[in-house]
């Protein structure tokens, strides 16, 4: 399957993934999809965190079906998908604490990537909340997203397994393009730091300049929200952290407008050139 294959029409796939556990993934994708959303973008958030799912955890929502339904013949994803506000913000669950799903082996994969395919160009945004860590199935839908956010927060054993994840996906897989953002942030100028720390080791050792998306502060009402099980920025949209995730918003539907024009201009070079 090739890179293009998950980029169906103007549809932004982004693959949210992190080195270490708990550095706020899923959070980061749940307020995204949420805050596009409330813009009046069709978001699908895919909970592919097959290890230890909890997106719908977080919404409080026990979906019927899940990811592993997909596996099964006939099962398309409208039939496991959910919607999680109407009119456009979805969700497909994955199988918690299913270990065969931990490393789908490449037919599995390729059979689930199909049948997700025919909806993805529904959405103008599909947000991938990937594990944490370097499996195989991490890899492969990381290196096949048009946008890769990496999240990391200050702490150094962070840092160093976010490299990791950036190193393995140059060496293995020749991706280039990361964005980083720097979560669970005291103040903007430790999360610059924290950022030029990361930046700084993969020009040095890998020869790659990574992207600063932005940080987003530690705040009292993440924590609060999740215990509430609502999105952070329907709980408290004024606080820090939701305005920190709306600025990232605007960034991510930023990049999606301009690589819309890229596409543009692929179209209308293919037409000139094939008369
Ligand atoms: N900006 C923040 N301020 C305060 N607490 C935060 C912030 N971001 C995340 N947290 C807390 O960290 C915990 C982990 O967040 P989350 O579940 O989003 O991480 P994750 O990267 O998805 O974890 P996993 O790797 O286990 O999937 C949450 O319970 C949340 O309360
Ligand atoms: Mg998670």
């Amino acid at each position: 399957m090739s890179h293009e294959d998950v980029n169906p029409r103007s549809t932004l796939s982004v693959s949210i993934l992190s080195g270490k556990g708990g550095v706020g993934k899923t959070n980061l994708a749940l307020n995204l999809a949420y805050a596009l959303y409330k813009a009046s973008h069709k978001m699908l958030v895919m909970d592919f965190d097959v290890g230890l799912a909890n997106v719908d955890v977080l919404l409080g929502v026990s979906p019927e079906k899940n990811l592993q339904d997909l596996l099964k013949p006939g099962v398309m994803p409208a039939d496991v998908v959910a919607e999680v506000e109407p009119g456009g913000f979805d969700f497909l669950p994955a199988a918690s604490g299913v270990p065969e799903l931990l490393e789908l082996d490449e037919d599995m994969r390729d059979s689930v990537f199909t049948k997700l395919n025919t909806v993805l160009g529904e959405y103008d945004y599909v947000l991938f909340d990937l594990g944490a860590g370097i499996g195989k199935t991490v890899l492969a839908l990381a290196s096949m997203t048009r946008m890769r956010v990496l999240v990391v927060t200050p702490e150094p054993t962070s840092l160093t397994d976010g490299y990791a994840v950036v190193k393995v996906l140059k060496n293995q897989h020749n991706i280039k393009d990361f964005q980083v953002v720097v979560n669970q942030a005291s103040s903007a100028k430790e999360a610059q730091l924290t950022f030029d720390r990361l930046h700084g080791a993969c020009k040095r050792f890998l020869d790659l300049d990574i992207g600063y998306l932005g940080a987003v502060h530690t705040d009292p009402n993440v924590p609060e929200a999740v215990r509430r099980q609502v999105p952070l920025i329907k709980y408290a949209p004024q606080c820090r952290a939701s305005q920190d995730i709306l600025s990232l918003a605007i960034k991510i539907a930023r990049h999606r407008a301009e690589s819309k024009s890229h596409l543009k201009a692929k179209a209308i070079l293919k037409k000139i050139t094939h008369g």
